[in-house]
């Protein structure tokens, strides 16, 4: 028989009662079968676990009942019928489990063995095969290899250690380790923890289990000496803090109500705009998509349903996507509750762009811009109710990338920044709550990081020195390749609109008071827009192609603006690109600090991860600097800012001030900011 009962809590424990052994006569069959099916009609039951009398699991089938005609529910669809249980099953071994008792075990879920249990398959020793499933399900479960010994010798196994038996590995084992080890390199970019765990692998593969267990204390002791493991800890928790906003008013996550959209709109359908209606979509949201060239709406409405459809099978979706309406006429947003403005970064545009949805839409109705840079709070001002007006800064593909920096000013509501916070979440977005100034977070970082770049060129360096140092830092990309692919452009008609070039502006290495390197303005007026000409920075196989090659023509260009300026190149090691680069980057991060611009470094460093490809094994710029150690990132920007022709490091007020602290780590950051405001 088998004796069925309750655990307190959820198990339900199944007894094999059979003495001596508990063999699988036809009453402790049937016991089994009554059993689980009282399990299964049990709601409080979530889990089964079947074991057996007095130590011990079950000895097999009763020989005895092989001589005579067989009655009670046979062997074979009893443990078929275990296996098929939706509520997961385990066998508890004690003692023996052998024959049909291991074949039992075999049909359970889990099998979990006392360290002195005896498992094995003996029917072979008496003529007959595991005829119970065993010899199909036990090699599933171990290997062919160790199953045939089993099976074929009928001997028994004690309950196994895992460390004493060998790695069953292919024959090629050494190519294939080699060659996961190339990938992983490739993919890891510098990340120790994936390559340490190939090391590890291939210790258990080739040495003894004690130098295994060696190789895997050192390669563990080197991860965390390395200071990732500290730098992706940080990382995750950073994902967790910037979801915890706050705005200067008082006003955060908690205290503020987000309202729940449901129609919403996209105005532009060009590369942002159209990512943004599929991820909008995408949360089940129905979406009106506005778009005023002709060509560009036939185009977003044959793109864009694509995009949709591939992406919805790509994440599985549980509900099904919104509906998308298009449209060439601004009039169709007037019932929407949001509206998402992309059209070109051009303030007059946007301007009246806003006027006109202002007068649109219906009161209520949220105006957010997905403008990169440019003033919210003018957008705000053409509205009605200004309150309503946040950005929405998406990045490039707005489908994909995580992050979005939800852009306040001094005159936006709480339940506007809550309810732009709360949809990004629903669209699986890493939200940041950032002030308004030019640039907001991201892009006014990357701004003096670029022009270190461009500089460097100027002094000697060539575009490839510039990324190779990048990316051995670990950035997917570095900035010259970056911007082959985005377009040269898309700066140039940002800067001839700040008015530092165009027809008019002398082409002098100064302008507007500051250093100011033309080449990349020279670049687009030769027609080098990047990866979309087929030249740039690199030269491509062609219009569109995307292996950069390093092209003979940038190298004369360079020499020959170097020649016209009276610069000599000089030699320049990838330290100093990193520090050029980086250290220019995170002092704007300390001034973006000071300012209140960003909350904390975490907001800095979740925007630098999620969004513009700083490895996350590094943190992100801030946490970064304090790994370098801010007394050392303030030597050395004193020491570039006294070049005199390195005029734009100079350093912050907050990193001196935090560096006269005594350097607090990063997580006291935010409280020594808050006390010194409160002080000034
Ligand atoms: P785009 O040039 O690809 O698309 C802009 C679209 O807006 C065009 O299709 C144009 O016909 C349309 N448009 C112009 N005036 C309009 C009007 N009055 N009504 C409706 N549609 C109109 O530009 P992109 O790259 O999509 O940029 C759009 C906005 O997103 C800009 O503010 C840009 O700064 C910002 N942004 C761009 C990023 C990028 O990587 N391209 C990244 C993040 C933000």
């Amino acid at each position: 028989m088998a004796r069925y009962s309750r655990l307190p809590g959820s198990v339900a424990l199944i007894t094999l009662h059979n003495p001596p052994v508990n063999a699988l006569s036809a009453a402790v069959r049937q016991g089994i079968v009554d059993a689980v099916q009282r399990a299964l009609k049990d709601p409080k039951v979530t889990s089964v676990v079947i074991c057996g009398q007095n130590g011990k699991f079950c000895g097999g089938a009763d020989i005895r009942e092989f001589a005579g005609p067989m009655s009670g529910p046979p062997l074979v669809p009893m443990i078929h019928a275990i296996e098929a249980v939706d509520k997961p099953v385990a066998a508890a071994i004690e003692g023996v489990a052998l024959g049909g008792g291991l074949e039992l075990a075999l049909g359970c879920h889990y099998r979990i063995a006392h360290s002195k249990a005896v498992l094995g398959l003996p029917e072979v020793t008496l003529g007959l095969l595991p005829g119970a499933g065993g010899s199909q399900r036990l090699p599933r479960l171990i290997g062919l290899t160790a199953a045939l010994d089993l099976i074929t010798t009928g001997q028994p196994l004690d309950s196994r250690r895992l460390s004493t038996l060998p790695c069953p590995c292919p024959p090629d084992v050494d190519s294939l380790l080699d060659k996961v080890m190339s990938k992983v390199r490739q993919r890891s970019r510098g990340a120790l923890a994936p390559v340490a765990c190939v090391q590890a692998l291939r210790a258990a593969a080739s040495l003894p289990y004690a130098q295994g267990m060696e190789k895997e204390r050192e390669l563990m002791a080197t991860l965390f000496n390395s200071g990732q493991a500290r730098a992706l800890q940080y990382a995750f928790f950073s994902q967790r803090v910037v979801g915890k906003w706050s705005l200067p008013s008082g006003a955060s996550w908690d205290n503020s109500t987000a309202r729940t959209i449901s129609k919403a709109a996209v105005i532009g359908l060009g590369t942002m705009g159209r990512g943004i209606v599929v991820a909008l979509a995408l949360t089940g949201i129905s979406v009106v998509a506005v778009e005023t060239q002709e060509k560009q709406l036939a185009e977003a409405s044959r793109v864009v349903p694509a995009m949709l459809q591939r992406e919805a099978g790509r994440r599985r979706l549980a509900t099904p996507p919104g509906v998308i309406s298009f449209s060439s006429n601004l009039q169709d947003v007037s019932e929407v509750e949001l509206v998402i403005e992309a059209v070109f970064e051009d303030m007059s545009l946007k301007l009246q762009v806003f006027k006109h949805l202002a007068s649109v839409c219906r009161p209520g109705t949220l105006l957010c811009s997905n403008t990169s840079g440019l003033d919210i709070d003018q957008l705000a001002a053409v509205t009605q109710s200004p309150g309503l007006v946040v950005g929405m800064h998406f990045f490039a593909p707005a489908h994909v990338m995580k992050l979005l920096e939800v852009v306040y000013g001094p005159r936006s509501s709480p339940e506007a920044v809550a309810t732009a916070m709360q949809l990004g979440k629903r669209m699986g977005k890493v939200g940041v709550a950032v002030g308004n100034c030019p640039g907001f977070v991201g892009n006014r970082m990357l701004k003096p990081y670029l022009e270190q770049a461009n500089f460097l060129l100027e002094e000697g360096a060539t575009p490839q020195q510039v990324d190779e140092a990048l990316e051995e830092f670990g950035f997917p990309m570095g900035v010259f390749r970056m911007s082959d692919l985005s377009g040269l452009d898309v700066g140039w008609r940002i800067r001839k609109e700040a008015g530092l070039t165009g027809p008019g502006v002398e082409s002098t290495r100064t302008r507007q008071g500051r250093r100011y390197s033309p080449l990349p303005d020279q670049m687009c007026e030769a027609g080098r827009l990047g990866q979309k000409t087929g030249k740039g920075w690199y030269q491509y196989d062609g219009p569109g192609g995307r292996v950069a090659r390093s092209d003979p023509w940038v190298d004369i260009f360079l020499e020959t603006y170097r020649a016209e300026h009276g610069l000599v190149a000089r030699s320049i090691t990838p330290e100093e690109i990193l520090e050029r680069c980086l250290y220019a980057l995170i002092n704007e991060g300390f001034n973006i600090l000071q300012d209140a611009v960003a909350a904390g470094p975490e907001d800095i460093d979740a925007i630098y991860v999620f969004g513009y490809g700083w490895p996350r094994h590094r943190g992100g710029p801030m946490f970064h600097a304090g790994q370098v150690g801010l007394g050392r990132i303030l030597e050395r920007l004193n020491h570039h800012h006294s070049h005199p022709d390195v005029p734009h490091l100079k350093p912050s007020t907050l990193l001196r001030r935090l560096v006269a602290a005594g350097s607090p780590p990063v997580q006291k950051w935010r409280e020594f900011i808050n006390k010194e405001r409160v002080h000034s």
